[in-house]
Parts: structure tokens; sequence; C-alpha cells
């Protein structure tokens, strides 16, 4: 019988057990984008804390898709060093690290970007209105190179392994689903066609790294109007197997962020609070768009364990490593989903938030499920501030 704490191997890598720590944006990077020492100490302490493998936040691979204040970055050769450091604690530790590369496409925030966001063609992106260009081919070139040469630095620096961020509504989410990309060239139209970036991406990356392990986290559907579609993702997820990729992480969501991390209730309160965007309208607006938000933002359902059903549909289909996020909370689900062969690997994002230590709590039975109570403040507070849990509370201020 498998269980959630077997040692385990993923892509040739060596896990103590089959939890991951989902990539969470930690807005612990500088000015240019480097890792700060704090991110090196909550590494440290999800290591501590029996987590089988870390998938970092995203780290950009071109200036122009540096979509949120403090992001990391890995645009350049020199921040090679720095992430070496990074992974120094852990490594001595000995739990493996991935790194996620992204590009945040027209879902970046606008106080990180500068006017002109790249998509794969023009769209208004909500929350925040930013409109994309359609990006000529050259750009496409452009960002092929820049994930490319990313996977190369990712090695260098000693990361395990890396995983390309193809969800919720970035870049290359938004050049796999239908309701961002209305390209009529060979990079849209039909599957293999919108899947092109990734598969020149990969092409291109194997020839640098060789049989380094590269991964992929998808969305399996989306409330998005001729959005993602399990079928689409299963064939996403195929192509991405053919083209040599090492394991799919099966996630949801498009352009609404509260898909991807679904919550209780639209969190209005925290959103005037901790988006930069909003914290500053004037307060009769705030009043009004209050009332107005909750009808605008989709609320899916359900919100637990909201991915299991379509990643073991995927995995079905796949000769690599499935790994399922969304709405894990209780061991015995976790227990059940490996057990049952659903998923090979559960990935925890908020779970560890609240608690970096859960798993070690798992394991010696202190605790059977998470403390987490998916308020989703602490998706908001990293656009004003370094990753926190909030528990549903809105921090006060002088001006309160
Ligand atoms: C604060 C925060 C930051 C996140 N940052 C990322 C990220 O950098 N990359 C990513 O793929 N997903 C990111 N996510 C989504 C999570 O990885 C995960 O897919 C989602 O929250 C659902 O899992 P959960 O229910 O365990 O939180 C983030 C979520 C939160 C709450
Ligand atoms: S702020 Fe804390 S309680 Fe709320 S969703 Fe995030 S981790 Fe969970």
């Amino acid at each position: 019988m498998k269980s959630v704490f077997d040692r385990s191997t993923l892509a040739g890598i060596s896990l103590q057990n089959r939890f991951i720590r989902s990539a969470t944006h930690e807005a612990m990077g500088d000015e240019e984008g480097r890792p700060l020492k704090k991110l090196a100490q909550l590494y440290e302490r999800l290591s501590r804390g029996g987590v089988g493998a870390i998938i970092t936040g995203v780290l950009g691979i071109h200036v122009n898709g540096q979509g949120f204040p403090n992001m990391l970055m890995l645009d350049k050769d020199q921040y090679v060093e720095d992430y070496k450091k990074l992974l120094e604690p852990v490594k001595n530790l000995g739990t493996p690290v991935i790194a996620q590369l992204a590009h945040t496409g027209g879902k970046s925030h606008p106080s990180a970007v500068g006017k002109e966001v790249l998509g794969p063609s023009k769209k208004k992106y909500p929350p925040w209105n930013l409109v994309t260009k359609e990006m000529t081919v050259e750009e496409i070139e452009e960002v092929i190179d820049g994930f490319v040469q990313a996977v190369r630095r990712t090695k260098e620096a000693g990361f395990d392994g890396v995983q390309i961020h193809a969800a919720h509504g970035y870049l290359l989410s938004e050049f796999l689903s239908p309701h961002c990309n209305y390209r009529t060239d060979e990079w849209g139209g039909d599957t293999e066609r919108r899947y092109r970036i990734i598969g020149e991406i990969m092409q291109a990356a194997r020839q640098v790294v060789g049989s380094y392990p590269i991964m992929i986290k998808i969305s399996s559907h989306d409330a998005d109007k001729n959005g993602m579609t399990l079928s689409e993702a299963i064939k996403v997820a195929r192509l991405f197997q053919e083209s040599g990729g090492d394991a799919v992480e099966v996630s949801s969501g498009g352009i609404n962020a509260f898909d991807m991390s679904r919550v209780e209730k639209i969190p209005v309160e925290a959103i005037f609070k901790l988006d930069p965007q909003f914290s500053q309208l004037h307060p009769l607006l705030k009043k009004i768009l209050s009332t107005l938000l909750p009808l605008m933002v989709k609320k899916v359902t359900p919100i637990y364990n909201y991915n299991v059903e379509p990643a073991a549909q995927i995995k079905e289909q796949l000769d690599i490593p499935v790994i399922v996020v969304g709405g894990l909370r209780k061991l015995g689900d976790m227990e059940q989903i490996i057990n049952e062969e659903k998923a090979d690997y559960v990935s925890l994002c908020r779970p560890l938030i609240i608690e970096p230590t859960l798993i070690e709590r798992f394991q010696s039975g202190k605790q059977d499920r998470s403390k987490c109570i998916d308020c989703s403040y602490c998706l908001l507070g990293v656009l004003s501030g370094p990753l926190r849990c909030y528990y549903g509370k809105l921090p006060c201020s002088s001006t309160d």
C-alpha cells in the first residue's frame, strides 16, 4: 500500500516523502530580484519541517515578465552566485529545491511593470486592466531564449530541477488558453500550435542541459469563457511528455486568482487594504466597489481537493509522475490520493504558509489537518510586503 510518507524518486530526485511545497511567490527579492536572506531562512524552516521538496516562487526569465513587486529574477548570469548561496543551507539539510520559471504576461501587477505588457494577443486583463500587446515572432523567440537561458542558470546554481509555470493565466498559460490566444499564425489555433512556445522551450533547453529534470505546472481547467478544459489539459500534458518533460503538476485557474487559490468568500476587505492598486482609491469609491466586487469576481467551488479528479484523469494518460495541488487540507485525503494512485505527489501552498512545519506535525501525529482557513489574504499580502499568514485579519495602520 502506497503512503504519502514513503520515500520516493521524482524525475531522478530523491525525496524523503511525497509532500511538495507548491510554488509560492514569497516577495522576498531585492529591487533587482536577487533573493534576500529571509528567503533562505524560510526554505530552511520548510526543510526542517519535513517537506519532501520545495518549489520556489516564480523566478522571472525576462525583465518584461517581472510582474510582481519583489519578484525573484533569474534573467542574468550574475545572479547565479546569489542562488547558490540561497540553496546552501537547505542543501546541507538534504531537501531538494526545484526552481519555478515564469513570465507573468498580462496578469502582471501594474505596480511592477511598465506601460506595455506582452501577451499572445491584444487583450485587457482583469482585475488591473492592463492591456497586452500582441507579441511579434521576434518577441516570442526572445522569451523562448529567456526560458532556456534561465533553465541553464538553475542547473548552474545547483537547483535539483526546474518547473516551467504554464498555469494560472500567466504568459505560457495565456498561449495555451483560447480565452487569451486569438492568433491565427503558427503560435495559435489548435492545441499543437498553442503549445508550440512550450515545445520550443523544451527542445532548446534539452540541448543545453541534457537530462536535467524539467517539469511543468498546468491548469487542468478554469472558469474563463472559452478557457482551459480538462480534455485540452490532457492533450497539453501528453505533448509535454512527448517533448521529454519529466513531471506535471496539475492546478487550476486562469485570469481569476481565486480559481487557483480558492476561498470561502471573496476577500473584499483585504483587496482594498493589501493591493496597492485598490488601497489608494477614494474611500467613497472603495465603498461602492466593495458591494460590486463580490458580484464581479466569481467565487469558484468546491474549495477542497478541487484538482484531484482532473489530476487522476491526466495521470491515466501519462507515464511521467503527476503532482496535484489545490485545497488539500486533510492528511487522510492526501493518504487516499496517494494510496488510490490518483496522483504521485501532493503539493501544498497555503498550509505551509500558516504552518511551515506541518509535515513534521502530520508525521508525529500532532495534527491531521491544516489550520488554514482559506481566506487568501496571504495572496493579496504579497502585493505589498513579504509572504506571511494573516489568518483572515487585516494589519492595523496609523491611518485606520
Ligand atoms: C501567496 C501565494 C503565492 C503564490 N505564488 C505562486 C507562484 O509563485 N507560482 C505558482 O505556480 N503558484 C503560486 N500560487 C498558487 C499555489 O502554488 C497553489 O497552486 C494554490 O494556492 C492552491 O494550493 P493551496 O490550496 O495548497 O494553497 C500562490 C498562492 C499563494 C496563496
Ligand atoms: S492568510 Fe493564512 S489562513 Fe489565510 S489563506 Fe493564507 S495561509 Fe491560510
